[in-house]
């Protein structure tokens, strides 16, 4: 960090409780030479001229708590009317707290302690480096404070705010450790004519001198003081907002192009998805203070066509004190007689319980939780719900149906000591609910100990049940009747990074799937791009000449394709290479490969000019496996490089078919209609973008078809939609 004069052509009020301490004096001083300043009582607010300040600044280095000031209703509306009227608020260390009291900000912070960490920093987040809040800073996200002495700290761990954009987080720099739930620095954006709240709870000690803190707090002022808020904003409402905060983090090598991503932060499972009033609402898990899973709301999209998703502001987001207070995990939507409605996993403290919620408007924007919530209670005494360290009982994830004029629906869970297990149960009214029993139950040996995310839907004559084991989304088809099922058949949705799929009906009686693309980088490259998770491709799953159903992309995805090259018949040998001369990073990729005399052979993507960084995807005709190498995808250790495989045999005419689609980090894998690969790969090179076949032995034959992907994205793609 450059040193610079620090002059702040602003007046501000220092507030205090009264006799200052050490650290306030310290604090007092350096705003002294920094700008005209003044100190006041908290408790004399109320009196004051503070038209006169454009800022106030709160530094309390011992807890809020129990100072009498604290409940007076005079010095509050004092305090909230100087914001009002466009006057900025700098709160820190243990005036963080002060944030709800003045009704900035519903949920409370949940930790407030009266020390502070010895090795401390600032994970910063990427969505906002170019905050002003961070001018003069390097380009680091991980940012180390000098040792502070002990002094209060405030910090929301459990929950995250519902109106501010958290700016960091914690960094132990002594282990060089991220600590992305401990949030430490916010901004709360009120209404446009009123003045911005910073808050730093944390690391902001005076007595040291340290430059971090001082350079923050001078930025804290100035930017407080000044009458146009930062663009981006980490809560987004409107359209320029979010496409404020996608372009914050472009991460362009990685984001794919025309997979739905979340605008910022993290995404994991798909909810609620549904074709509603003519267009496709895409809800999803969401985590709006950063790239890493936790807070747990409902991200919300919405789309035309399965493709350009338009984003709409978060439909559920954690209510202190409710049954769903620790996060709103995954769920469904649920069509009560034309009432859209969502059932959904509320989480507080150990318990995970269904909860409804009810939306009034037909875009599906506004969701009311439903005042009954919990809609059960608790899991089934007889069912032997599986507890664990983290839970009183496994029991979330929702699929609802309507059969015979009742409401059935399957909860995800295990069943101690035996496995995985779809409980069933069935109600009149969606608010009250019997236990009928498991609809299927997995050996944890096989299928693990806990099912998530089980969806029953029909499929032919028969019925298909899928759950996601933790590792695998397993599905098993069967006969179904008089609420038993009984499975014959069983298969993988995915081999690879795809997980908690759900799947819904059009119009047109099509079934959808989609699944989470997870990241395939540590948390710590996933932090540092700003973004995680996507979406897989619309998928249609149907029935097909076997027993498995077929799965393939819904035929929406062709009219993203753009520029078209053919390659036919090319003998490919292992002395070749380069047969292909178009390259690219958002491709659609049909190859046909007659084996010949080759054993081992495929294609190539992602291949830098000097093949230090390429992704094979190989076919091993002995054993009957498609396989993605990762060895050399990516220079970067932080990217995961073990190999990826399923089986696929050879179509009836001997061939290896393969439809893969390539965008930056995604590979999705289709080959032969039934079988799904999907691979996560992080090159690191710009030039990571060679394709080409290869045969390892002997000679293949093959044709292969390019498209280049349209990005769903780029700016004004919207309204030029094909
Ligand atoms: C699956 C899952 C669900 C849960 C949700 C929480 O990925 O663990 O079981 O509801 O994610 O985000």
């Amino acid at each position: 960090m450059s040193a610079r004069p620090v002059v702040l052509d602003e007046s501000i009020a220092f507030v205090t409780n009264g006799r200052l301490s050490s650290e306030q004096t310290h604090a007092l001083d350096w705003l002294r030479q920094t700008c005209t300043a003044t100190s006041i009582r908290l408790s004399s607010l109320a009196e004051a001229n503070l038209s006169e300040y454009s800022a106030l600044w709160w530094h309390a280095d011992t807890l809020l708590d129990g100072a009498p000031q604290f409940e007076s209703e005079a010095v509050r509306s004092a305090l909230v009317s100087f914001l009002d009227n466009g006057g900025g608020l700098l709160l820190s260390l243990g005036a963080v707290e002060a944030v709800s009291w003045l009704g900035i900000e519903p949920t409370k912070p949940d930790v407030l302690a009266s020390t502070s960490p010895d090795s401390d920093g600032y994970l910063r987040s990427a969505v906002f480096t170019d905050h002003p809040l961070f001018d003069g800073f390097d380009e680091s996200l991980r940012v180390s404070v000098n040792s502070t002495p002990a002094s209060a700290s405030v910090r929301y761990d459990r929950w995250t705010p519902q109106h501010a954009d958290v700016l960091a987080a914690r960094f132990d720099p002594d282990t060089d450790t991220d600590h992305p739930d401990q949030k430490t620095i916010f901004e709360w954006t009120r209404s446009d004519d009123s003045g911005s709240v910073i808050g730093i709870g944390q690391s902001f000690s005076f007595s040291t001198g340290d430059d971090v803190t001082t350079r923050l707090a001078e930025n804290a002022l100035r930017y407080v003081t000044e009458v146009d808020p930062h663009s981006a904003v980490g809560r987004p409402k409107g359209r320029t907002e979010f496409t404020a905060m996608r372009s914050a983090v472009p991460d362009e090598r990685h984001r794919p192009a025309y997979h739905f991503t979340p605008p910022a932060n993290w995404l994991n499972d798909p909810n609620g998805l549904v074709y509603w009033e003519g267009r496709y609402h895409l809800f999803y898990q969401y985590n709006p203070a950063g790239p890493y899973h936790g807070t747990i709301h409902w991200g919300h999209a919405v789309s035309d066509d399965l493709l350009y998703w338009e984003d709409y502001p978060v439909a559920l987001t954690p209510q202190p004190g409710q049954s769903d207070e620790d996060g709103c995990w995954s769920g469904c939507f649920v069509d009560d007689g034309g009432v859209p409605r969502v059932l959904y996993t509320g989480g507080s403290g150990q318990d995970q319980l269904p909860c409804l919620a009810t939306s009034e408007d037909d875009d599906l924007r506004r969701w009311e939780p439903d005042p009954k919530n919990p809609v059960i209670t608790g899991v089934p005494a007889e069912a032997d719900v599986l507890s664990t360290v983290d839970w009183n009982a496994e029991f979330r994830d929702h699929c609802v149906w309507r059969e015979d004029g009742s409401w059935l629906q399957l909860i995800g869970s295990g069943i101690a000591g035996i496995g995985g297990a779809a409980l069933l149960f069935r109600s009149d009214s969606l608010r009250e609910w019997e236990y009928v029993g498991p609809l299927d139950i997995g050996d944890w040996r096989v299928t693990g100990p806990v099912w998530e995310c089980p969806e029953f839907v029909p499929l032919g004559d028969d019925y298909l049940l899928h759950v996601s084991d933790y590792s695998t989304v397993v599905y098993f088809v069967g006969t179904y009747d008089d609420q038993q099922f009984d499975s014959h058949t069983h298969g993988v949705l995915d081999n690879g990074n795809f997980y908690a799929p759900q799947s819904f009906t059009d119009d047109d009686g099509r079934r959808v799937m989609f699944g989470w693309l997870p990241e395939d980088r540590n948390r710590g490259a996933q932090w540092d791009a700003g973004w995680s998770g996507a979406m897989s491709l619309p998928r249609r799953i149907k029935p097909g000449p076997t027993a498995h159903p077929i799965i393939e992309p819904a035929s929406e995805v062709t009219l993203l394709r753009g520029r078209h090259d053919g390659y036919a018949d090319i003998r490919v040998t292992p002395d070749g290479s380069d047969y292909i001369e178009t390259s690219g990073d958002t491709l659609e990729l049909q190859v046909t490969i007659d084996p010949c005399d080759s054993h081992e052979f495929g294609l190539i993507l992602r291949q830098s000019p000097d093949g230090s960084e390429a992704t094979q995807i190989q076919y091993d005709r002995l054993h009957r496996t498609l396989t993605v190498d990762r060895s050399t995808a990516s220079l970067d250790t932080r990217a995961n490089d073990s190999p990826q495989s399923m089986p696929v045999d050879l179509t009836e005419q001997g061939m290896v078919e393969l439809q893969v689609f390539l965008d930056r980090s995604v590979i999705e894998i289709f080959a032969n209609g039934t079988q799904c690969l999907t691979s996560r790969v992080y090159p690191t090179r710009d030039d990571s973008v060679g394709v080409d076949l290869f045969a390892d032995d002997g000679h293949v034959r093959a044709s292969l078809e390019i498209w280049e992907m349209a990005s769903v994205w780029e700016p004004n793609k919207r309204t030029e939609r094909p």
